[in-house]
């Protein structure tokens, strides 16, 4: 790494409205982490966010009183060159597309979500063949980079670079676990750092194997809680309660998403519910955003405010700039993340992406092996994996049929005619960012 006079970062899809998070949680790590340039990059149609939100980035270092140099560049090429990080937070068609994601499996009863069922599915066939993109200027412009990447679905990008690109230095990153170990903190009145959880599996599927509190277990104690009217969730995902006496046998800390498999019927009469009278999510978050880029643009504004705690990434930027901040520094700490599973959940092909607690080195995440997921759990992870990898698969290839067969395994959707009827209708709806898929002929 070029570190003499400090890091190079690269964030694409800079205008995002979490970038002031992700500001500020450089900010707080400068003496670690000492940043020269961070790159603000987005493509045209992202200009004017871009250019709103790296004034408040700008803004925000000077109130530091840090050397730190903010870019905002629609030029990805320029920005790459010789960086030492980059991440990527960018959304392919933007809250328009993600609301066409939640809005048109309810049309067939079918949970609408961004990152699971055929929503995910088609974040992901959007999302692939850009960051393979990418992948293609960082091997020529800073091939010793390390790419932390947030873009969603997390878990299946990672998949699709790992097994379809020769590109190894790469870290998926949720804020998933993070918000699980801040909500069980909060829960038993006690500091974070005094709590411990053995994360696995995949990502917005993950699980808790075990709780500590002080080193001492806590499973039984926080479940009990968490059927006490003090169930967990993100503010994205809609707070139904668990069942307790199902929580009590699965005996595991479940993460917010899975709701959406355990309680499908639930959850689905919920999002109608939402959508009719509110909007979907990314028709609420259109709102917020809108909301928040107004703050963002008062230039007496010098930190990232409350109002950005509304959206569902919270801690994001504490995962990202701690990630950052131990491969930098070889701190072998240990943090959940998306990486190579290597044997360490030994019912995943060893080849495939895993969300699992690793050790965090100057040679990126070593997993944590934990034998395997007790058998209540270990079917729907690997079903979902195979999702993912098919899903990959076919993102890549553009292959129609992988597309059906990646639709019709997703255990949200019940069969492969309304799996066909969703993928042919989805397929409509995005077919401007996806050149990678011809025409299906009987649509
Ligand atoms: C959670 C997920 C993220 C997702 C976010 C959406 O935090 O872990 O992967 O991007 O929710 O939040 P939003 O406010 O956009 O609905």
């Amino acid at each position: 790494m070029t570190v003499q006079n400090g890091l190079k970062v690269v964030t694409i899809g800079g205008g995002s409205s979490y970038t002031p998070e992700l500001v500020e949680g450089f900010i707080k790590r400068y003496d670690t982490l000492p940043i020269r340039e961070l790159w603000l990059v987005d493509i045209p149609e992202g200009e004017e966010k871009l250019n709103i939100v790296g004034e408040l980035a700008k803004r925000m270092v000077k109130e530091a009183g840090l050397s730190i140099d903010i870019h905002l560049s629609l030029n990805r090429e320029e920005a790459l060159k010789d960086a030492d990080f980059v991440t990527t937070q960018f959304r392919v068609g933007m809250l328009d597309a993600r609301a066409k994601d939640e809005r048109i499996p309810l049309k067939y009863d079918v949970i609408g979500q961004e990152t699971n069922g055929p929503g995910g599915l088609f974040k992901g066939f959007r999302t692939i063949p850009v960051i393979i993109d990418i992948i293609k200027d960082m091997e020529r412009l800073c091939p010793d980079a390390w790419l932390i990447n947030f873009t969603n679905p997390a878990g299946m990008v990672t998949e699709a670079i790992y097994r379809h690109t020769n590109w190894k230095k790469v870290v998926g990153l949720c804020n998933v676990p993070i918000g699980m170990k801040m909500k069980v903190a909060k829960m038993m009145e006690v500091d974070a750092d005094r709590i411990h959880i053995d994360f696995a599996g995949l990502n917005h599927m993950i699980f808790g194997l075990n709780v500590y509190l002080d080193g001492e277990p806590i499973i039984e104690k926080v479940i009990e809680e968490m059927t006490t009217g003090k169930g967990m969730t993100m503010e994205n995902i809609a707070n139904i309660e668990w069942d307790a006496d199902f929580l009590k046998g699965l005996n595991l800390l479940p993460c917010p998403y899975h709701r959406y498999y355990y309680k499908t019927d639930e959850m689905l009469t919920e999002e109608k519910k939402e959508a009719e009278e509110k909007g979907t999510r990314a028709e609420v978050v259109q709102k917020l955003e809108e909301q928040l880029f107004e703050l963002y643009k008062d230039e007496t504004l010098r930190e990232k405010p409350e109002q950005l705690e509304k959206r569902g990434g919270a801690y994001y930027s504490d995962a990202a700039c701690n990630l950052i901040n131990s491969i930098f520094n070889d701190t072998g700490d240990i943090q959940p993340v998306n990486t190579i599973n290597q044997g360490a959940i030994a019912s995943i092909p060893t080849d495939s992406a895993v969300e699992v607690n690793c050790i965090i080195t100057k040679n990126g995440p070593k997993p944590i092996a934990i034998g395997d997921f007790p058998v209540t759990v270990r079917g729907l992870v690997q079903q979902i994996k195979s999702f993912e990898r098919v899903a990959a698969e076919a993102a890549v290839t553009g292959d129609y049929n992988q597309a059906l067969v990646a639709m019709t395994i997703n255990p949200l959707v019940p069969s492969d005619k309304i799996a066909k009827e969703i993928l042919d209708e989805m397929f409509e709806a995005h077919k401007d960012y996806l050149p990678q898929f011809k025409k299906p002929t009987n649509v």
